[in-house]
């Protein structure tokens, strides 16, 4: 039988406006160069499909996805939208990519090779990025492949480029070193290359300055409210709200014990609200004894363990007020007091994770977008 959504106990509100307000932003800040949008993980948890169309509303019309399916559903939505796979192409899915008009990322010499010969044998074919790694040691061509591609640029004939592109490590923390250094070695590499759009900035690293613009930038958890850097108010909009419905409210007295091992012992008598809510949403266990949810404009602390459907607040202090707490009720787990970038720094995790973790369990509400 089909999950029938109207009966989930718990409710995350998405807020499509508030993203498009995100990328507007972002496109004023960053002008005259232009902003993409990366959308993979679902679209940081938010229904890739969804966010793709209301982005494309607000005029994006560059996306970015890890992966090829990610990508054919954006594209296959979106027809007239640049979609580019960011994780590169492997021997064998050059058909793929021209079968959906997919963007591949080059991110080896032998990438580039790859779709050289593909462009050899094959006519109309999409354009390709080119990424060259500047400090990040994961994805896009080494230093040295990098040199020896300058000395010889033969292995990009015939391949039409779209975007030459890196990633920073550590743009975030504004006054880390490796910020001006990533800048200084990706200005080096595109003045070697041929000429193409030139992008390097992510979220963070936009609000570093216009010397990270270059061409254009391509922001993911900005969008989604992610505040992009830890020393600097957030200038994002917050976009989800999630309410937690309490199914329980009971009394513990001193000296039981609230959930697993036990870990929350009550001192004296306690109002425990248990919420419709717990890991298998996406709720993480490092939240154990530490989260905070709201009712209303008042704080309640979670105490114990976070189960996988369950969570228990201690609402003690709100009873025979306006704001008690009763069976029925919603909690804010993220909300206007408490933010995505609040709970990750509860849970000791990014903002990323909080929105990728987000569970199917929820009703989801859309509002906006169009
Ligand atoms: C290559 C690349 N570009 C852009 C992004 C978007 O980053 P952010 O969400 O920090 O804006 C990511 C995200 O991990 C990425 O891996």
């Amino acid at each position: 039988m089909a999950a029938n959504t109207s009966y989930a106990p718990s409710r995350l509100t998405i807020d499509l406006n508030a993203i498009q307000d995100n990328y507007k932003t972002i496109c004023d800040y960053v002008s005259p160069s232009r902003s993409g949008a990366v959308v993979k993980a679902d679209g940081y948890g938010l229904g890739e499909v969804i966010v793709s169309k209301a982005l494309y509303n607000a005029g994006c019309r560059a996306f970015f996805t890890a992966h090829i399916d990610e990508a054919i559903a954006v594209k296959q939505a979106i027809p007239d939208a640049s979609v580019s796979v960011m994780n590169g192409l492997l021997a064998g899915e050059e058909t793929v990519y021209k079968e959906y008009n997919l963007v591949p990322t080059l991110n080896s010499l032998d990438q580039v090779k790859i779709w050289q010969k593909f462009c050899r044998e094959n006519d109309n074919l999409p354009q390709a990025n080119l990424q060259f790694d500047t400090g990040m040691a994961r994805l896009g061509l080494m230093p040295k492949e990098l040199d020896e591609l300058c000395e010889d640029l033969s292995p990009l004939d015939g391949i039409n480029l779209q975007f030459i592109m890196s990633h920073m490590a550590c743009a975030d923390e504004t006054s880390h070193p490796l910020n001006r250094k990533q800048q200084q070695e990706f200005t080096k590499g595109i003045a070697r290359l041929p000429k193409a759009t030139a992008m390097l900035a992510a979220s963070s690293a936009i609000f570093l300055g216009k010397d990270w613009h270059f061409d254009m930038v391509r922001p993911g958890v900005a969008l989604y409210g992610g505040r992009p850097n830890e020393d600097a108010p957030n200038p994002m909009k917050q976009v989800i709200k999630l309410e937690g419905k309490v199914v329980q409210v009971r009394e513990v007295n001193a000296p039981e014990t609230v959930g697993y091992a036990a870990s929350y012992e009550a001192k004296d008598r306690r109002l425990i609200a248990t919420v419709a809510a717990g890991y298998a949403d996406g709720y993480i266990r490092s939240l154990s004894n530490t989260a905070t949810a709201y009712k209303n404009e008042k704080a309640v602390p979670l105490v114990g363990r976070v189960s996988m459907d369950v969570l228990t607040f201690d609402v003690t202090h709100l009873e025979n007020t306006a704001n008690e707490v009763k069976t029925g009720d919603m909690l804010d787990l993220i909300g206007p007091n408490h933010d995505i970038n609040d709970l990750a720094k509860e849970a000791g995790t990014i903002p990323y994770e909080i929105l990728t973790s987000l569970g199917k369990r929820y009703a989801r509400h859309y509002i906006g977008g169009e």
